[in-house]
């Protein structure tokens, strides 16, 4: 019976288990995202996981929206991944890296003061930390067709970059609430061209990143994650249920590396409002198992127990864990072990520096 440590293959590559590292924010790189020799030590420390999926990373100005995130479309930005992709794969782990674009989930202060960026001008309201402290959302604007199709290319330039830093693939950030998930949910688009109005034409950008990036670098090197009962960053959906069952079902066109879904979520610190029309907690990953044929990746505060339950029933095939990634990196080793795991600190998850960084002990310190 197949469980966490049971090898898989996604694409063409074969990963030794199926304990991922989920894809994290922790803000320890500069102002110019720039990764850095911390952010190494702290991948290598991970190498073990099946895949690591890099914290979600800018693909281009117009993308960033949180503090000290890193980047991937200027060559320091690559070359500093390169001995991230090289440590990695040193130790025989295997690392993708995650595509972000935060749409109107910033702030105008990223942007010299220009408005943000998204599928229609709706505020999602709420917060945004920049660099001179928590300051209101703004309304964004609406991109323009050639802009649409500029962003398109964005994400393949930031593709190709990703492959040049040595990275095994790109997983698309296609949830929580960020600029693809501004185009596929109701409460964010209003358009009325061929990105907005009915569920087709509001897949439609996030279908045409996926169709575009897999021309790019190979839809085998390509995975999407999708958040279908997110209300993070404000998101709303009226037809949750139907509109990420099209989306689905049309990513089974794409032959890609994985699937990415999460079950209800929100951050640390942030509370998950959930809605009555929406999939709930564990009902998730189970739905839209009958709908995707192909890897299908879980998250969201799984246990080992669960993880392992879900994998035996075939429910998902890999599971991602964030905050057990975070606090131990030798994870693998301590389910090998059947060993005690260690409490994450969520006081230092974005707060800079090495502490609660690189500082988790291993098994055997
Ligand atoms: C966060 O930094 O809180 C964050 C970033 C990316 C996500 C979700 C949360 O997808």
């Amino acid at each position: 019976m197949k469980n966490l440590l049971s090898p898989i293959k996604i694409g063409s590559i074969e990963l030794r288990n199926r304990v991922i590292m989920a894809p994290l924010t922790r803000s320890r790189s500069n102002r110019e995202g720039i990764p850095n020799d911390l952010m190494r030590q702290y991948y290598e420390q991970r190498a073990s996981a099946g895949l690591i999926i890099s914290e979600a990373t800018n693909i281009s100005p117009m993308g960033v929206g949180y503090l000290n995130t890193p980047g991937i479309w200027t060559q320091e930005q690559i070359e500093g991944w390169k001995p991230i992709t090289q440590a990695v794969h040193n130790k025989n782990g295997r690392i993708y890296l995650q595509l972000w674009h935060t749409g109107r989930s910033s702030h105008p202060d990223f942007h010299g003061g220009e408005f943000t960026v998204s599928a229609s001008a709706i505020n999602s309201g709420g917060q945004v930390n920049t660099y001179d402290g928590l300051k209101d959302k703004e309304p964004p604007r609406t991109l323009d067709i050639s802009e649409i199709e500029d962003t398109i290319d964005d994400y393949v330039k930031a593709a190709k970059n990703a492959i040049e830093a040595g990275f095994d693939g790109v997983e698309i950030h296609g949830a929580n609430g960020y600029l693809i998930d501004q185009f596929i949910c109701s409460g964010s688009n209003v358009r009325n061209d061929k990105y907005g109005g009915s569920i087709e034409n509001r897949c439609r950008f996030g279908l045409e990143v996926v169709a575009a990036i897999s021309k790019a670098i190979g839809s085998d090197r390509t995975a999407i994650r999708l958040s279908p009962s997110g209300t993070f960053n404000g998101m709303f959906d009226e037809t949750p249920v139907e509109t990420f069952s099209y989306m689905i079902d049309k990513l089974n066109e794409y032959n890609l590396a994985y699937l990415h879904i999460m079950e209800p979520y929100a951050p640390p610190g942030k509370t998950y409002i959930p809605q009555d029309s929406y999939l709930q907690d564990r009902e998730v990953t189970q739905y839209f198992r009958n709908i995707y044929k192909g890897n299908l990746m879980t998250n969201s505060g799984f246990n080992i127990d669960e993880a392992n339950d879900y994998i035996s029933n075939g429910i998902a095939d890999m599971v991602a864990f964030g905050k057990l990634m975070i606090a131990n990196p030798d994870l693998v080793e301590r389910i090998e072990n059947n060993a005690n795991l260690n409490d994450w600190d969520v006081k230092t998850f974005y707060s800079g520096g090495e502490k609660g960084y690189i500082d988790y002990s291993f098994l055997n310190d």
